[in-house]
């Protein structure tokens, strides 16, 4: 599938302009592509009870689940300046989730796969049912 990195890198410095970080003074965000061609994105929202804050790829997948599901192929996150973010650790978990094998992700490093950069991971195919995000097929 072809990944258009300039549409997506756009998509999430629009998402990162709509962010609420009113405590961190770091507006982040992300947008992925769907296998189906469609672009997801989010970003963070905190919050005045500081730990409950939520990072822009929460409101990502929320987005992806909320606009029809499916399988992430490729993910862009940018910070304030327009940089490249590397997402944290538990959103490196979220992006697993729903990522296609090989899902690929523009990094501080350069392009890197999802499981390059959550290896050994943890996922759906772990638990006993083996469905998680399958279960859409
Ligand atoms: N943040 C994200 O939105 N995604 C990440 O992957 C890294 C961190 C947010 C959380 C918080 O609102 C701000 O960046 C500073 O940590």
């Amino acid at each position: 599938m072809q990944i258009n990195w300039d549409e997506l890198k756009a998509a999430a410095i629009a998402a990162m302009k709509n962010a609420y970080a009113p405590y961190s003074h770091f507006p982040v965000g992300a947008a992925a592509l769907v296998d189906d061609g469609r672009i997801v994105s989010g970003c963070n929202v905190e919050n005045a009870s500081y730990g409950i804050g939520l990072c822009a790829e929460c409101g990502l997948v929320s987005n992806l689940n909320m606009t029809g599901g499916g399988k992430l192929v490729a993910f862009y996150c940018v910070d304030g300046a327009e940089n490249i973010l590397m997402p944290c650790g538990r959103c490196r978990q979220l992006l697993f989730e729903f990522s296609a094998a090989g899902m690929q992700l523009q990094t501080v490093s350069g392009i890197k796969t999802i499981e390059q950069v959550l290896p050994d991971a943890f996922g759906p195919r772990d638990l006993a049912d083996g469905f998680g995000s399958d279960k859409r097929g």
